[in-house]
């Protein structure tokens, strides 16, 4: 074997090695690993041509049968850019290669009887006077490439410079042996670079999809953020003119959420996912009123014992409802806790509250939390059945409940930070 045939078969090894891996790695989409073959099956095709050619092996009767197989090679060898492209994920690959392909062919066939491209003599192969067509081919192609990969990014990013760099120096180390010292290595480099260029750049593409997928996961989140608070706006109200008491007490929420797990006060539980479902679905902590009918909601004046009774439905319905509004809209752990947080904002720490009249550490956190809150911002605002009263005296009463009505540890978070709420309170 000689130096020649060795060079082809390295590349041919090298380009099945290439193909096994991007075939076998499901990171790639099904037309990307057809393409990916085709580019495999040409340069195949390509290095099993030129070994024929230059292989050391010929014989001047097979001089028509090398030239047919020579045009084919010459016509398929610079379509490697556009199935590369295709391997990419470029759309209308398919139509660019035959197009570019019967060109090549077309030029090839009619240059072929004049030797203008190469010919065969007694002594074997020789480049014609005109090859730098073929070469002209070749780049053409690679400029297909890079455009392809340029448009393949969306938008053009820094590193997509070193990508494209990458792509170039190695083409051009094939390129320039081919043109200065006749040596034609240019399968080697071909199957480096679009081997090394499509796992890197496939990786990039990844990377995009990846940064848009959290993006849109964002956009969901934020979507159920604003119908969460409108659809709780709506049921505290009975109308759309007001957010701010429900502003507020998402405010008051974050501010004992965050608080506590700095001061360490159940920071085992407080980690950052609780804290974002705890402001996100505090807002829904009154959803049960959607029970209660708008002549006892908007009453002035007490509530009849009767009435009062009635009005406590909301905590214990509020579960039920919370599963009925967003069942399939959100996933089990946030309807959890909005379930909690709606159900159990009346518990009270001495186990006196409702619905179930649960006591301390059994009722859970994020209840533990809004009751805090909501009452209050209840205190400090004005209903039609009270008038709101000032902020000192609400600290007060936030103060003397401690062990009663709330949990004491959190009622110190709320009064450590008293500077923090008064601000929430007065915006
Ligand atoms: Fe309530």
């Amino acid at each position: 074997m000689n130096f020649y045939s060795c060079l082809i078969l390295i590349t041919e090894l090298l380009m099945t090695a290439m193909t096994l891996h991007v075939v076998g790695y499901s990171g790639f989409k099904r037309v990307q690993k057809a393409w990916y073959i085709i580019t495999f099956v040409s340069i195949m095709l390509c290095a099993g041509a030129e070994f024929a050619i230059h292989g050391g092996y010929y014989d001047p009767s097979l001089s028509l049968f090398l030239t047919i197989i020579a045009v084919v090679q010459f016509s398929l060898a610079p379509l490697l850019g556009v199935f590369f492209s295709g391997a990419l994920g470029l759309h209308h690959c398919g139509k660019i290669a035959i197009g570019y392909f019967l060109i090549n062919l077309i030029v090839e066939a009619a240059a072929a009887p004049f030797g203008l491209v190469f010919y065969f003599d007694a002594a074997g192969y020789h480049r014609g006077e005109f090859f730098i067509i073929y070469e002209a081919f070749y780049v053409l192609s690679l400029v297909f490439l890079i455009v392809g990969m340029i448009s393949v990014g969306k938008k053009f990013k820094h590193r997509d410079f070193w990508t494209i760099g990458m792509v170039v120096v190695i083409l051009l180390a094939g390129i320039l042996p081919m043109t200065f010292f006749k040596l034609n290595v240019t399968y080697i480099a071909i199957a480096i670079s679009a081997s090394l260029c499509y796992i890197y750049y496939n990786d990039l593409v990844q990377q995009d999809i990846q940064a848009e997928l959290v993006e849109n996961q964002k956009t969901i989140s934020d979507m159920q953020a604003n119908i969460i608070s409108g659809l709780a706006n709506l049921i505290e109200n009975r109308d759309i003119e007001t957010g701010e008491h429900i502003a507020r007490t998402v405010d008051y929420v974050r501010i004992i959420s965050e608080n506590a797990k700095k001061d360490g006060v159940y920071a085992d539980m407080l980690d950052d996912e609780f804290i974002m479902l705890m402001c996100r679905l505090a807002p829904l902590h009154d959803i049960g009123k959607i029970v209660v009918s708008d002549s006892l909601l908007k009453k002035p004046g007490r509530l009849t014992p009767e009435e009062f009774e009635h009005m406590k439905v909301h905590a214990s319905v509020g579960g039920s409802v919370v599963r009925q509004v967003l069942n399939g809209v959100t996933d089990e752990e946030y309807l959890i806790f909005a379930c909690d947080i709606a159900t159990y904002h009346h518990e009270r720490w001495d186990g006196t509250g409702y619905p179930k009249g649960m006591k301390g550490d059994e009722i859970p956190l994020s209840a533990r939390i809004m009751a805090i809150s909501d009452v209050f911002d209840a205190l400090i605002s004005k209903r039609c059945y009270k008038a709101e009263i000032p902020i000192d005296e609400a600290v007060e009463i936030i103060r003397s409940e401690a062990g009663s009505h709330f949990d004491p540890k959190l009622v110190e978070v709320f009064l450590r930070h008293e500077d923090e709420i008064r601000a929430a309170a007065e915006k």
